[in-house]
């Protein structure tokens, strides 16, 4: 077993930090605080190859494995959380499900601009009565014969109004459940798609999410992934990916607020010497930095089982919960180390604090990783 990063991940974490620090960093609590999306920092992530880290370069993408995509998740987290979701959306539930299991004329049309950065995708499962109970799906993909005919709306959309491309499950044979579900390909500009409103949320408030409706869209056949009735075993399979990028953001920003933590109490001073002399904060540190290497020794192994093309349901769903977890309780920790400072936009602890607790809820609840894992187990 050897736990030693290459040359060529040492590289990339690199390049993702410092990308971090010199794009993200400057306005991340102005985009926050006005709910802006990071437009052309989420263009130069495009640029240099971290929205399509781990599609073949034939189809314009970066050609890396899921360590890298863990390394750099963590490190744009660490500062920029609404554009780590960006990320991981595009790459793991937009780019591997249409690089995955979409035709070669789906990849060279959608996957070749999604992977280059040109444009960006949303995956939209989520419904208003649709969320841990995927199979419950309203929208509906009725079948004219070349093409579908759209109708519901969906929830919870991640790059709800930033996407050009959407991957949309829609219920075709209702009668069937789970195994009449289609995935579709649908393009932000056919008629019939309306966005909502922006979300004001507690955290990730750079990102833009959205309800989007769909009324009368005309979907193209062809638009559709794989074969009839497939589109629920794609989401999950999808998902399953997607839930390595959202344990690796819950870790970036738990780190994050780590690494604020300690420099914070190596400067503040409190009864005549730093804070990170007195029993208390050493404590809190020490398991601040205990659970954090244990959230990315779990995000690795799931990257691993996927690099080693093993099944990943499990160790995915392992590493989400755990790592959204640590997440929530390292933020909150930092946020009392730093005392009323953590309370404050300035210190961007709060932010951390805010930003984490969606990884609890999205790509599948706390709740629906421990029904993963239980069944896994008792399998
Ligand atoms: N991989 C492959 N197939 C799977 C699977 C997986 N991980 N999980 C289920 N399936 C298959 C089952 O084998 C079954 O097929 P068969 O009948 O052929 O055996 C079929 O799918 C139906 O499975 P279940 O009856 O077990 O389905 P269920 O309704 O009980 O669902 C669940 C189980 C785990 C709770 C699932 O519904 C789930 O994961 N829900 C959460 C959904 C979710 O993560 N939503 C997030 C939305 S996306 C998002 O947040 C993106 C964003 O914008 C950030």
């Amino acid at each position: 077993m050897d736990f030693q990063l290459t040359e060529e991940h040492l590289m990339i974490q690199k390049a993702a930090r410092d990308f971090a620090v010199t794009e993200l960093l400057p306005g991340v609590i102005e985009r926050d605080e006005h709910q802006k999306f990071p437009t052309e920092q989420i263009k130069k992530l495009g640029e240099l190859g971290f929205l399509g880290m781990m599609v073949s370069p034939k189809y314009g993408g970066a050609g890396l494995d899921a360590i890298s995509y863990v390394l750099a998740m963590e490190e744009i987290s660490k500062i920029d959380a609404s554009a780590s979701v960006v990320m991981s959306v595009n790459n793991s539930l937009v780019c591997w499900g249409l690089e995955t299991f979409g035709t070669e004329e789906q990849k060279q049309k959608y996957l070749v601009p999604l992977a280059s950065g040109q444009i960006i995708g949303a995956f939209m499962l989520s419904e208003p009565e649709a969320g841990s109970d995927a199979t419950s799906q309203r929208t509906i993909a009725e079948d004219k014969g070349d093409h579908y005919l759209l109708n519901g709306t969906k929830n919870w959309i991640t790059n709800g109004n930033s996407a050009s491309v959407y991957l949309v499950m829609a219920q075709t044979h209702p009668e069937k459940g789970s195994k009449g579900i289609n995935a579709l390909i649908v393009e932000k500009e056919m008629p019939g798609i309306t966005i909502g409103a922006k979300e004001n949320k507690l955290g990730i408030r750079g990102s833009d999410t959205h309800s989007v409706m769909f009324q009368d869209v005309k979907v193209p056949k062809e638009n559709r992934i794989g074969e009839d009735g497939f589109g629920f075993k794609f989401a999950m399979k999808t998902l399953a990916g997607g839930r390595i990028g959202i344990a690796s953001q819950a870790l970036g920003i738990a780190s994050g607020a780590y690494e604020l933590a300690l420099k914070y109490s190596k400067e503040r001073k409190a009864f005549g010497k730093e804070i990170a002399q007195h029993q208390a904060i050493q404590f809190k540190l020490a398991d601040m930095a205990t659970r954090i290497e244990g959230a990315r020794l779990l995000c690795l192994k799931a990257a691993w089982d996927k690099d080693q093309h093993q099944d990943y349901t499990l160790s995915s769903s392992m590493a989400k919960v755990f790592a959204s977890e640590t997440a929530m309780w390292v933020t909150t920790e930092a946020v009392q180390v730093h005392g009323g400072y953590g309370y404050v936009k300035e210190y961007h602890v709060e932010r951390l604090m805010r930003d984490a607790k969606i990884t609890q809820i999205y790509e599948g609840t706390s709740e629906v990783q421990r029904i993963v894992i239980s069944r896994s187990i008792l399998s």
